[in-house]
C-alpha cells in the first residue's frame, strides 16, 4: 500500500469503540498490514498531555468554545506526529475518535457551534477519514458501560443522559451528511457480531 488507509471509530461514550478498534487492528494485521492503533484526545505525547485536560475534572472546566481549541490542538500534533506519518508509509491508522467528535460534541451537543468547528479544521486539520464507523448505541445502556469502567476518565459521561442522546442523534446526522465514508453499525450486539459486521464493511470497500 503506497498511500495508506485512515479509519476511524466514532459515536457515544461506552458504546464499544476501543474495543471494536482493537479487534480491527489484530484484524488488519492478520491480512498482513502494518497498522498503527491509536486514539483520541491522545495518540502523541503532547496531544496525551492535552487529553488529561480535558477528560478529568468537572464537567463545568472548559466552555465549549475552549474544548474546541484543545480538542483540535491535540488533534494537530497527533496528525503531525502519529497519523500523517504513518499514512506516508503506507501504514493502516485505526483510531478512536477523531474530528467527527468535535463535529458533534462541541458542534451539536455542547452548544451550536458547528461552524466554528468547522473553520477551524479547515485551518488547521483539513483531513478526513478514508472510513469511518459510527458504532450507534442505546444511550441509556452505553452510559452505564461507560461509567462501570470507572476509568477517572468521566467529565463527558457526567453531562448526564440526555447529553449523550443529543450526541447519538448528532453521530446518526452526521452519517446522513457523509454517507459514502460513514458506516452506522447497530452496538446493542455481542462484540463478536459487531465486529463480524465492519469486517463485511471492509472485505466489500476493499475490493
Ligand atoms: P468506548 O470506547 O466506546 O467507550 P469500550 O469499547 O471501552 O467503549 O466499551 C465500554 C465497556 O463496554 C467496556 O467495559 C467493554 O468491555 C464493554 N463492551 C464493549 N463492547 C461491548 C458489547 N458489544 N457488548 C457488551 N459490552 C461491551
Ligand atoms: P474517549 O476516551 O474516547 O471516551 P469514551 O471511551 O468514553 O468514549 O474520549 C474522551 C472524551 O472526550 C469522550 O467523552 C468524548 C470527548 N471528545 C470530545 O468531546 N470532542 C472530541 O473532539 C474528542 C476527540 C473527544
Amino acid at each position: 500500500m503506497s498511500q495508506g488507509l485512515f479509519i476511524t471509530f466514532e459515536g457515544i461514550d461506552g458504546s464499544g469503540k476501543s474495543t471494536q478498534a482493537r479487534l480491527l487492528a489484530t484484524l488488519m494485521r492478520d491480512y498482513g498490514n502494518d497498522v498503527i492503533h491509536t486514539r483520541e484526545p491522545g495518540g502523541s505525547t503532547g496531544a496525551e498531555d492535552i487529553r488529561r485536560l480535558l477528560v478529568e475534572g468537572d464537567p463545568g472546566r472548559w466552555s465549549p468554545e475552549t474544548e474546541i481549541l484543545l480538542f483540535t490542538a491535540a488533534r494537530r500534533d497527533h496528525l503531525e506526529r502519529t497519523i500523517q506519518p504513518a499514512l506516508d508509509a503506507g501504514k493502516v491508522v485505526i483510531s478512536d475518535r477523531f474530528a467527527d467528535s468535535t463535529r458533534v460534541y462541541q458542534g451539536v451537543a455542547r452548544a451550536d457551534l458547528r461552524g466554528t468547528v468547522d473553520a477551524l479544521h479547515d485551518q488547521m486539520i483539513g483531513k478526513e477519514p478514508d472510513l469511518t464507523f459510527i458504532i450507534d448505541m442505546d444511550p441509556e445502556a452505553a452510559l452505564k458501560r461507560g461509567l462501570a469502567r470507572n476509568s477517572g476518565e468521566d467529565r463527558f459521561e457526567d453531562m448526564g443522559l440526555q447529553f449523550q442522546k443529543d450526541l447519538r442523534a448528532g453521530f446518526l446526522a452526521l452519517a446522513k451528511q457523509y454517507p459514502d465514508r460513514c458506516k452506522v453499525i447497530n452496538g446493542n450486539q455481542s462484540p463478536a457480531t459487531v465486529s463480524g459486521e465492519i469486517q463485511a464493511v471492509i472485505e466489500a470497500w476493499q475490493r
